[in-house]
């Protein structure tokens, strides 16, 4: 965050000027690989993303954003409260800085997550991740955990969520994407 705590990334050098950010494609009805993200894309598919995310002004947190296109869609299209966080030096190009974090290895987590009731994970590298947050902040205001990636990996990340947490599987196929991509919905139970 900047000096006035204004939500601004100074290590987040080439997006200080939104009018220079590369614009977000139009999508289709069909799932499409873009340069940028692992996820195919599709407006059934964002549109269903959208209505598993809170709204404004409750705060998605979008862990390892990568490129930020997925997040630059749902904030332009869907007016999400959405902050994307990669690591330094970021591979960001779609979020404006007022959007996005950086932490300063992968090691790091984004303290921003005590704050936030949802958190978005969209092809993680590492299942220790997921863990490091939810044993980090998983008490805090997270209510929801989407994560979504291949099918074949869900196995590997499902451990991370024990009892305290409700998960549903919706297929990617159904919902506008691509059949071997899962996405998964965890959702907090209050005892
Ligand atoms: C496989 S990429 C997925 C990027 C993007 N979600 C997508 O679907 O295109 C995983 C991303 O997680 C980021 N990452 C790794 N460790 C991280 C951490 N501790 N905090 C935030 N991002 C992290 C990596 O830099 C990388 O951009």
């Amino acid at each position: 965050m900047g000096p006035a705590g204004d939500g601004f990334d100074p290590e987040c050098a080439i997006e200080r000027d939104a009018s220079r950010l590369p614009s977000v494609p139009a999508l289709s009805s069909s799932p499409t690989a873009y340069p940028g993200c692992c996820l195919a894309l599709s407006a059934p598919l964002l549109q269903r993303l959208c209505s598993l995310l809170p709204p404004t002004p409750s705060l998605t947190l979008s862990i390892g954003s990568g490129a930020g296109l997925l997040e630059a869609l749902l904030l332009e299209h869907h007016a999400l409260n959405l902050i994307g966080v990669d690591v330094h030096p970021t591979p960001n190009r779609y979020l404006p800085c007022t959007h996005h974090r950086t932490v300063p290895g992968t090691r790091f987590l984004e303290p921003l997550a005590a704050n936030a009731p949802a958190w978005l994970f969209v092809y993680p590298r590492r299942v220790a991740l997921v863990e490091e947050y939810l044993d980090a902040y998983g008490k805090g205001s997270v209510e929801r955990v989407v994560w979504i990636g291949p099918r074949a990996d869900w196995d590997d990340y499902k451990g991370c969520f024990g009892r305290g947490w409700h998960v549903r599987l919706e297929s990617a196929d159904e919902l506008g994407g691509r059949a071997w991509e899962l996405v998964a919905v965890a959702r907090r139970m209050h005892a």
